[in-house]
């Protein structure tokens, strides 16, 4: 499925991390799709300047919420045809700030977003970092490192 270049207005999706880095600008590349966007984020490292253009387009709603409280289901009535999951405080810094948030991103926000997903039916795709793989020995890290 082309999400970039298929307008699809019959298509609906959840992104977490939406106010984030990466997820405001996939917000906005969505909606550019004709993809109906409910972005979902507690600004825990976002901020609500990263969407501030998006505000008021058709088809875009802000959610702020935390993704590993259980409530976030019920503000998230759906259905969606895509869950695309970005929420994580990425920088070193945030992390270190936020230890205990930083656990519960991995673990709740994971699951809730996957019940979401289970629940439509929908798409899932998940954000994760090289960081995974441990110490790189090249930089910068290639696509097929
Ligand atoms: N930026 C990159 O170059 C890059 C590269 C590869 C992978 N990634 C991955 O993509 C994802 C997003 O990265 P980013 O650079 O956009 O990070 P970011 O910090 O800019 O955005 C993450 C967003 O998640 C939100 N968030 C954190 N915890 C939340 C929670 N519990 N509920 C709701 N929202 C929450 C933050 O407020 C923030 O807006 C991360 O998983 C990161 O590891 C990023």
């Amino acid at each position: 499925m082309s999400l970039m270049t298929t307008p699809a207005p019959w298509c609906r999706a959840v992104v977490t991390g939406g106010a984030g880095f990466l997820g405001s600008h996939l917000c906005e590349r969505l909606l550019d799709s004709g993809v109906e966007v409910d972005c979902v984020d507690n600004l825990l490292s976002g901020s609500e300047g990263n969407i501030a253009h998006l505000e008021g387009r058709p088809g875009f709603r802000f959610v702020r919420c935390d993704v590993s409280s259980d409530a976030v289901i019920g503000h998230l009535p759906g259905p969606y045809d895509l869950v695309l999951h970005f929420a994580w405080p990425r920088s070193p810094a945030d992390c270190l700030r936020h230890p205990l948030e930083t656990m519960d991103v991995g673990s709740l926000d994971t699951r809730n977003a996957l019940a979401l997903a289970h629940r439509d039916g929908a798409r899932f795709l998940l954000a994760s970092t090289s960081e995974v793989y441990g110490d790189p020995l090249v930089h910068p890290q290639r696509e097929d490192y």
